[in-house]
């Protein structure tokens, strides 16, 4: 099934949380659902595929006022300025989904993102700011609430700016969101990598109304912390940020 997104396709990555990775490698993927628009009900040890559009906060509503999955026709999103990622993790792992900042900048596709998969049962985040061209957030935390496998809801846990506090290179947007200027970022000649980090966590039952874990592993984590516990991923990434916290 075609989505109506037809912007490029992000580089973007699934990483998976090293200490995890083992104890699933046994189980298998059974879901034949691949498309972030099509609904689709899973167990433990499937993957599941979810997209992120990048767009301006306009663009996700209808008619100015209803909020429409990315999915929706009725918003074409493919003719306004936008992006689209799309990612297939396991359910029930901790998984760090990261969008290269390279060839990226938020802030020039109207810098806000919404989450989302399904179309019967169409979910969709509120739509989080990432950047303008003077604030930039790198970090976000994203959980999947399903119930007997279909996802019910998708939604942004904050930490109210508790990781960032005192850290001379952040501002706290909105008493939310920990963000670093812009114009640090290598894409605008600075020296921070500003590639887009977005930390899942999956709550509610599988089909077969056995219950997720991942939620409460990263429940009382705070923006930020797990980068470091990722083996995959790039040390330009890992270490900066264990430099700022
Ligand atoms: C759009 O919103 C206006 C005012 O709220 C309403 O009168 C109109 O019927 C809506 N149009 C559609 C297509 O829903
Ligand atoms: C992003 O891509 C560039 C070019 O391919 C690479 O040099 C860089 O290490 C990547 N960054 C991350 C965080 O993966
Ligand atoms: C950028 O975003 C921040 C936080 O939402 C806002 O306070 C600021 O006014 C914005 N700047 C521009 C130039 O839009």
């Amino acid at each position: 099934m075609a989505i109506p997104v037809t912007s490029t396709v992000l580089i973007a990555v699934v990483i998976t949380l090293s200490t995890m990775a083992h104890l699933t490698e046994s189980s298998s993927d059974n879901n034949r659902i691949f498309s972030p628009c099509a609904d689709a009900t899973v167990e433990k040890s499937d993957g599941f595929t979810l997209g992120i559009a990048f767009a301006s906060r306009s663009a996700f509503f209808f008619n100015k006022s209803v909020q429409l999955s990315p999915c929706d026709r009725r918003l074409s999103l493919s003719s306004a300025n936008s992006q689209l990622s799309v990612f297939r993790p396991k359910v029930d792992e901790i998984s760090l989904l990261t969008v290269n900042s390279s060839s990226f900048s938020p802030d020039l596709y109207g810098g806000y993102m919404v989450a989302f998969a399904g179309r019967k049962y169409a979910a969709r985040s509120l739509p989080a700011f990432v950047a303008n061209n003077t604030y930039i957030v790198t970090s976000f935390t994203l959980v999947l609430e399903f119930q007997k496998g279909r996802l019910q809801n998708l939604y942004w846990k904050r930490d109210g700016c508790s990781s960032c506090s005192g850290k001379s290179n952040f501002v706290c947007l909105n008493n939310q969101d920990c963000a670093m200027r812009t114009s640090s970022c290598k894409t605008k000649n600075g020296n921070v990598d500003c590639s887009i980090g977005i930390q899942l966590a999956f709550s509610g039952t599988d089909k077969h109304a056995s219950v997720f874990n991942s939620w409460y592993e990263v429940k009382n984590l705070r923006q930020y912390s797990l980068f470091g516990l990722y083996k995959n991923l790039k040390g330009s990434l890992t270490n900066q940020y264990n430099s700022f916290f």
